[in-house]
């Protein structure tokens, strides 16, 4: 038996099964559950509006130069499916992507294939696990742009990255007086490892205010930055407001006064390229589940020089060199900080969703994906009460919302009665919506594959519940 071809896994795979004939299935069909019948305060999806007002005026269409939304929602069967009888609307892609057939397929032919653990040189099939586990660190560096391979720790995504970093770099490097500074709408996992690590070392986390725009203070950040500061936390792009602060900037500046960077880039690498080295980060962390890869795996990437200095942070196989009751010494990095087996198919699809996803012209993918944000932007803008939070000037295409006269839980599950699916709640970010004296919103977030006829079809639902 061979195993998948690394160099190839997750590109376009000929003949397959997996997925065909998903156009039109009935997946889902017949689910039982959602009651039929809407709330009284609810007009019914199908029901004749009780106000007429003037339909939105027809938009210009997103032209996407080099990239067309098609070519990816072929690849992702479970975009095909149906939800209470309507066709899967998925705007829910801030909270997880969905997959494409080749990172499937990739995850049935390991476990059909090739599966063993990474026992280096044990045997045939523990070497092919082991090449392609760090095939999946190579691919990832280059994702990345990181110098080399040994730059990236696999981890279970941004969460326990920026627990790693915390545990690891921040109790070695922390101490009383020092400064954690953290931008406000970071997502809860980028401000309570924080929390955690300062209350050990007797550090301060000192939160970076936003403007009214939901952008990030430049001079107060700046005004912030002092000796004392230690570390900076910022999102590459936030889940909630949707701004891409000026990383690279903001980098530079922290830098002159000694301090290091983590970027937060699980809602960013899905939308536009990154390059860690371009940015100067310090730590980039980002999570495979929200770029079409399989939930439980994510990567971690340190400069080379912060990484070797790091102590392990969780013990056990993997990540030793020899133990003995007297003295036990430690693999290098990354493998001292992967105690224990890795998610080593996780790692097989983080790969082939790398290579399916990098087969796209990114460039051209970010455009789109720029385009399409602001076709709904103003196609929302037509549904009466709604609200868009966040205007800042830099975004990718998130976007919450409030809707008056509907709180945001209703809000979903109206949507969710014609298949449309969007978060409601506080988004993991009680910090960022609170700025705007929220506790909750509900949230419409766009990937590469999600097109104006869904948006259209946001659109017109929001605008039924309003009686538009
Ligand atoms: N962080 C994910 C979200 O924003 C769960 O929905």
């Amino acid at each position: 038996m061979t195993i998948p071809d690394l160099t190839t896994l997750g590109r376009g795979v000929p003949g397959t099964t997996l997925g065909a004939g998903v156009p039109g299935t009935t997946l889902g069909a017949g689910v039982p559950g959602l009651p039929g019948a809407a709330p009284a305060d609810m007009p019914r999806a199908d029901a004749a509006p009780a106000v007429t007002t003037p339909a939105p005026a027809a938009l210009p269409q997103p032209q996407p130069p080099g990239f067309s939304p098609e070519a990816a929602r072929q690849d992702v069967p479970i975009l095909h499916r149906t939800v209470n009888g309507h066709p899967l609307v998925w705007l829910d892609n801030g909270a997880t992507t969905q997959k494409p057939r080749q990172v499937i397929e990739a995850l049935g032919a390991f476990y059909g294939a090739a599966n063993s653990n990474i026992h280096r040189g044990a045997h045939t099939m523990a070497r092919e696990a082991t090449q392609m586990y760090e095939a999946g660190r190579a691919a990832v560096a280059g994702f990345l742009g990181a110098g080399s391979p040994d730059d990236i720790v696999f981890v279970r995504g941004t969460t326990e990255a920026i627990n790693l970093v915390a545990q690891s770099w921040g109790r070695a490097n922390l101490g009383p007086g020092d400064d954690i500074l953290v931008a406000t709408l970071e997502h809860h996992s980028d401000i309570v490892p924080w929390q955690l690590i300062a209350k050990e070392t007797r550090a301060r986390v000192v939160p970076i205010p936003l403007t009214p725009e939901g952008a990030i203070d430049q001079d107060a950040y700046a005004d912030l930055l002092s000796s004392r500061t230690q570390l900076v936390a910022v999102s590459h792009a936030s889940n909630v407001l949707g701004t891409v602060p000026p990383v690279k900037e903001m980098t530079a500046l922290a830098h002159r006064y000694g301090a290091k960077v983590l970027v937060d880039g699980a809602q960013a690498v899905a939308h536009f390229p990154v390059d860690v080295q371009d940015l100067d980060a310090d730590f980039y962390a980002f999570s495979g589940h929200k770029l079409f890869a399989p939930t439980g795996i994510g990567a971690l990437y340190a400069k080379p020089e912060i990484l070797q200095g790091m102590r392990p942070w969780q013990g056990g196989g993997n990540m030793i060199d020899s133990v003995d009751f007297t003295r036990t010494t430690f693999a290098p990095v990354p493998h001292l900080l992967e105690a224990g087996t890795g998610h080593i198919a996780g790692v097989v699809g983080l790969l082939a969703a790398l290579n399916w996803f990098t087969s796209f012209d990114r460039d051209a993918v970010a455009a789109y994906e720029t385009a399409l944000m602001t076709y709904a932007q103003q196609a929302l803008a037509t549904v009466p009460g709604l609200e868009v939070l966040g205007a800042a000037p830099e975004r990718i295409a998130v976007l919450t919302f409030t809707l008056a006269g509907h709180d945001p839980a209703g809000v979903a599950d109206w949507l969710d009665r014609d298949g449309i699916a969007v978060r409601a709640g506080h988004h993991c970010a009680q910090p960022a919506l609170a700025h705007y004296g929220l506790e909750s919103a509900a949230r419409a977030s766009l990937a590469l594959y999600n097109t104006s006829e869904e948006v259209d079809l946001l659109v017109a639902s929001l605008r039924r519940l309003q009686g538009a």
